[in-house]
């Protein structure tokens, strides 16, 4: 095994001109992850794990520190500098994001909303027709629901929508920000049944989880913020 992915000594802290104050986001952190691998995410409320996230992600912009990715494209990157381009074609090629909320697209309806995600997977148009299809079917997503947008949804139906709108590509990393939160136990089954496929084919995860017994058996090591390391799970 190879590192896909090494975060050395990152640092984020937010600074709130309004109120004149600093606050503490996520403080040297380091965790490397090997390729193929899941690697789990814990700590307390606040303890900066989205804010990690949001760093590979580059939704933030790191102040010190560094995160070495292995790209496919452009082979190793440190994704705290790389500049925007090659951010947001990493974003649409190698790196899945799922946040706990879907950010809803203006008049998309579901279909079309995951149909859009996958089309930048697949070249072939009944590809992104027949994966959009397992997708939704996967995740028991109501037939009548699929040709609506989705802003009248359950929180639980876009959160599972979100979810089908970042793993249809099969990305090669994924990163997951407590995916399973507000889900029911027949929709957590769902996603853990498909986080194992997609480790099976290969994508390496990153993933916050409330509850990591959950995912016993998938996840590989888990991170804990207190512990400033990996502990045993
Ligand atoms: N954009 C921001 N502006 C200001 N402060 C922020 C911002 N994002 C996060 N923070 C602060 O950084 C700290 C870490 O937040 P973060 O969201 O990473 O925590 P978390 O570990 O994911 O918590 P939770 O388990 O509740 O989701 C918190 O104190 C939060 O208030
Ligand atoms: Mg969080």
């Amino acid at each position: 095994m190879s590192a896909m992915l090494e975060i050395r000594n990152l640092s984020k802290g937010f600074t709130l001109h309004a109120a004149d104050r600093r606050v503490r986001g996520c403080e040297d952190v380091s965790l490397v992850v090997e390729q193929g691998e899941f690697v789990g995410i814990t700590g307390r409320s606040g303890s900066g794990k989205s804010t990690i996230l949001k760093c590979l992600y580059r939704t933030n912009l790191p102040e010190s520190g560094s995160i070495l990715y292995d790209s496919e494209a452009f082979g190793m990157v440190d994704l705290a500098t790389l500049d925007e381009r090659r951010v947001i074609y990493l974003r649409n090629y190698e790196i899945g994001y799922v946040s706990q909320f879907l950010d809803v697209v203006p008049r998309t309806t579901a279909r079309q909303i995951v149909a859009a995600s996958a089309a930048e997977a697949f070249a072939d148009e009944r590809d992104v027709e027949s994966e959009t299809t397992r997708m939704l079917e996967h995740f028991d997503f109501p037939r009548p629901l699929w040709d609506l947008y989705p802003n009248t949804f359950s929180g639980g139906e876009k959160l599972r929508l979100n979810i089908a709108r970042a793993m249809v590509r099969r990305p090669r990393l994924l990163l997951l920000d407590e995916p399973t939160a507000s889900l029911d136990n027949a929709s957590k089954l769902k996603v853990r049944d498909l986080i194992e496929q997609l480790k099976a084919g290969g994508t390496t995860m990153l993933g916050i989880f409330h509850d990591l017994e959950f995912m016993e058996g998938v996840c590989d090591r888990e991170y804990n913020m207190q512990a400033g390391g990996f502990v045993c799970a």
